[in-house]
């Protein structure tokens, strides 16, 4: 679905990504490890599109998307999630959702003004893809529910049904489930195993090792900008090159 080959992003000189290669399935949850400055969101940037490499290429499924910009890959299906996306306050859950997904409508702002048939169609199958993605992140029963005073571990779940409202093939996540509490983390993880089945790839920065190697099908650690290992939970675990790196072992240091 995703497929990353040598790519490479200098900041002044130092690599902050340094020739990485990374192939991720359909339907596949990888986690993304690495300690601060190891690259990680360098590398989100540069397969969404809002920084361009020095050097290699994204794929998606198969084809080089290169030469498009992050609103062209977007439609193109590939989702990003901050840890800043903001929430619109005095809106509802599922307008939040609508917020996001109104963007891609084909209407334009005229048939909004006149509220023609045609927008109001549109509007309607907006509103039923909002319910339905709230329903899939665990927030089925709340759509009518203002957004002001929802707590941290739903309005992470309320930008996750955000970035499922427009249907992406690979998703991307840079840290949603920090600050969030145990309980909570451990719900929102279990949403992104759910969504495997959806067949969407979904691409985790997570600082959480444990919560990570206890969820995710395969893991690429980062440091200093290349892939220091990439395997399934159990080869990260004993990898010596993680190991070494690592003092301790990745439970402790990996943070
Ligand atoms: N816009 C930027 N300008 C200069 N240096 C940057 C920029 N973005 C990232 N870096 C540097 O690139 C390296 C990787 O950063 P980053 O991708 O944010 O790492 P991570 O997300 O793993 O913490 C760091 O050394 C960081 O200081
Ligand atoms: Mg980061």
């Amino acid at each position: 679905m995703l497929g990353v080959e040598g790519l490479s992003r200098r900041f002044g000189g130092i690599y902050a990504v340094r020739e990485v290669r990374l192939q991720v399935e359909q339907g596949e949850l990888r986690g993304v490890l690495g300690p601060n400055g190891a690259g990680k969101s360098t590398l989100f940037h540069l397969i969404a599109g809002q920084l361009s490499p020095d050097s290699g290429s994204v794929r998606l499924r198969g084809e080089a998307i290169d030469r498009l910009g992050p609103a062209r890959r977007a439609e193109a299906g590939i989702a990003i999630v901050y840890q800043n996306d903001r929430i619109f306050r005095g809106m509802t859950l599922r307008e939040n959702v609508m917020v996001g997904a109104h963007s891609r409508a084909s209407h334009g702002f005229f048939a909004a003004a006149l509220r023609t048939p045609r927008f109001r169609k549109e509007e309607r199958e907006l509103a039923a893809t909002a319910d339905a993605v709230l329903d899939e992140v665990g927030l089925g029963g709340q759509a009518d529910q203002l957004a002001d005073s929802l707590p941290l571990g739903q309005q992470r779940s309320l930008q996750l049904a955000r970035a499922l409202a427009a249907a992406p093939s690979v998703l991307l996540l840079d840290e949603p489930a920090s600050g969030l509490r145990t309980g909570e983390r451990q719900r929102f993880a279990a949403t992104l195993q759910k969504l495997r089945s959806r067949g969407v790839a979904i691409l985790w920065i997570e600082h959480d090792v444990r919560l990570v190697t206890s969820l995710a099908d395969r893991i690429t650690v980062l440091d200093l900008g290349s892939v220091l290992a990439e395997g399934t939970p159990s080869e990260i675990r004993a990898h010596p090159g993680v190991i070494a790196a690592y003092l301790g072992g990745p439970e402790e240091a990996l943070d």
